[in-house]
């Protein structure tokens, strides 16, 4: 039995395992690959191929390939004009199909490590409870347990060897992936323990947002020389993506690149320079300046006084982003010694650490485990003294995890027996700047008479999941655990279907 780090990339995912030495593999898949591409294929015999044969089956059979759907983690659907993604009339929610890539990176490392007892599944920093419960959910709709989730950037400091030996030193991890941005303040204290000082990002930013603008240039292209629509031909639309994506990374070493474009007759050569591609995407990196600023500002910590600014994920290799940084810092970035690998195998790390692998002499055994922050407030809606909803924070934003708050409740008339609860993550108390992330109802066991008091007490567990809990106010007597529902997440009956059907899904 062992246990593994997962990283469920929005582009790509990767898996590794950390024997009892301390020492770390990435995990590869028959045809070699240490990374495979988080693409669903769905062949006509109802198996699922995920992987880099997946991604190749995308222009040849775009309606049955599914791609970016981690954008959709805790949404019904991922696709950008709202609508569901089904083949052969099953419709597949973000969650199952992530839960296809995990049951994949499972049977890889099976093979060569055999049974695996469980995961450390990593996610951005920035993603909020609704996108942290639907990752939990795919692993257990993959029957993979659990260990623990952990954010991406404090699993790519652990793997950078940030640990006891870093005491006093301030750590920024820049990480810029296929779709999501994030950015972290972390200190190692005098005791050795890494600790999230701050965080933030953009969960819907990355490598396929620049993709999107090199595609814009190349359809004004088609049109105007081939008269073709690629975005209407799905075939066209994919084969753009990928020379999109091709000539994107050209342009981080090269000055110039090109690319043949389908158009369904004579392809089109389409050229690109490094400096175009910089003016496609210079919004972007103003916007990612500003909120390295934020972040810092959040930390109290100022440019000068980070010791180490760690670059982490594929998109971070663009050129601009190390210029900006390079600017902003005054000192040169570090690459991650394995920019695609490193989530994984950090995840590993802490996965053997808390799964009890590891030696008590590796050098490992003192690794403590990280302190994360609080990425989005947490509230719950209550009447303000003028009878209005507003959200009623119990977590603010930067908080240290786990965290809990209390609200208390009055019950309104003799008898009442329980009272709907909604939960919001957000830290503004105008619920129209909130986002509800679920609705429960606290039973109280008994009726009680108008004006008893009823505590709430709402938590972020260590991997900023909510948990709620009811308390009988006069005594202070645990009634019980409340059951969230969560926005647009599986109702029990679609669970038993999304297992059974994942279950009934043999992946390649
Ligand atoms: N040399 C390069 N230049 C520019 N972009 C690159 C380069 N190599 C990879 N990328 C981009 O990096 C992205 C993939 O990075 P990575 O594998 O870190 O993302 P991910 O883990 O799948 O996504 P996320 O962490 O956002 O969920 C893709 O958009 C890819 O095109
Ligand atoms: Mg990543």
């Amino acid at each position: 039995m062992t246990v593994i780090g997962i990283d469920l990339g929005t582009t790509n995912s990767a898996v590794a395992t950390t024997d009892a030495n301390g020492i770390t593999t990435t995990i590869a898949d028959r045809d070699g690959s240490r990374v495979i591409p988080s693409v669903v294929y769905f062949a006509p015999d109802g198996s699922a191929v995920v992987g880099d044969r997946a991604k190749a089956m995308a222009v040849l059979e775009p309606e049955r390939v599914a791609m970016l759907f981690k954008r959709g983690m805790g949404a019904p659907t991922f696709l950008f004009d709202e609508s569901e993604f089904s083949v052969d009339g099953k419709v597949w929610r973000p969650e199952e199909l992530s839960s296809l890539v995990l049951k994949k990176l499972k049977q890889m490392a099976e093979e060569q490590l055999g049974s695996v007892s469980g995961a450390i599944v990593t996610v951005p920093a920035y993603f909020g409870e609704l996108e942290r419960a639907a990752t939990r959910e795919a692993a257990e709709l993959a029957g993979l347990p659990i260990l623990r989730i952990l954010n991406e950037p404090t699993a790519a400091a652990i793997a950078h060897g940030i640990d006891a030996s870093s005491r006093g030193k301030t750590i920024m991890v820049f990480d810029l992936g296929g779709g999501t941005f994030d950015v972290t303040v972390m200190r190692v204290d005098s005791e050795g323990e890494m600790q999230v000082l701050s965080t933030g990002g953009n969960h819907r930013l990355g490598g396929a947002d620049f993709d999107n603008e090199i595609m814009q240039m190349i359809a004004a292209r088609a049109q105007a020389e081939a008269n073709v629509d690629i975005f209407a031909e799905p075939w066209a639309f994919q084969d753009a993506r990928e020379k999109a994506e091709d000539l994107k990374k050209e342009l981080s070493t090269l000055d110039t690149a090109t690319r043949p474009i389908s158009t369904g007759g004579r392809p089109l050569m389409f050229s690109m320079t490094r400096a175009e591609f910089e003016a496609s995407i210079a919004d972007t990196v103003e916007d990612v300046s500003d909120m390295i600023e934020i972040t810092l500002g959040e930390a109290e910590v100022d440019a000068a006084d980070v010791d180490t600014v760690l670059m982490v994920g594929g998109s971070s290799r663009i050129p601009a982003f190390s210029t900006l940084l390079r600017d902003m810092f005054g000192k040169e970035p570090t690459f991650s010694r394995n920019l695609d690998e490193d989530v994984a195998r950090g995840a590993s790390v802490l996965a053997a650490k808390i799964g009890g692998q590891i030696d008590p002499r590796s050098e490992l055994a003192d690794l403590a485990i990280p302190k994360d922050v609080a990425s989005h407030g947490l509230g719950m809606t209550v009447n303000d003294s003028d009878d209005r909803e507003i959200n009623g924070i119990v977590v603010k934003p930067g908080q240290g995890v786990p965290s809990k708050g209390t609200q208390t409740f009055y019950a309104a008339a003799d008898g009442q027996t329980q009272v709907l609860l909604r939960i919001n993550e957000g830290d503004e108390e105008d619920l129209a700047y909130v986002r509800q992330i679920g609705e429960g109802m606290a039973h109280f066991g008994r009726p009680v008479p108008a004006g008893h008091p009823i505590r709430i007490d709402i938590a972020y567990t260590a991997e900023q999941i909510v948990e709620v809990y009811a308390y009988d106010g006069e005594n202070n007597k645990l009634i019980g655990e409340v059951r969230l529902e969560r926005t647009g997440s599986l109702s029990g009956d679609e669970k038993r279907q999304a297992l059974a059907a994942i279950a009934g899904t043999g992946v390649q």
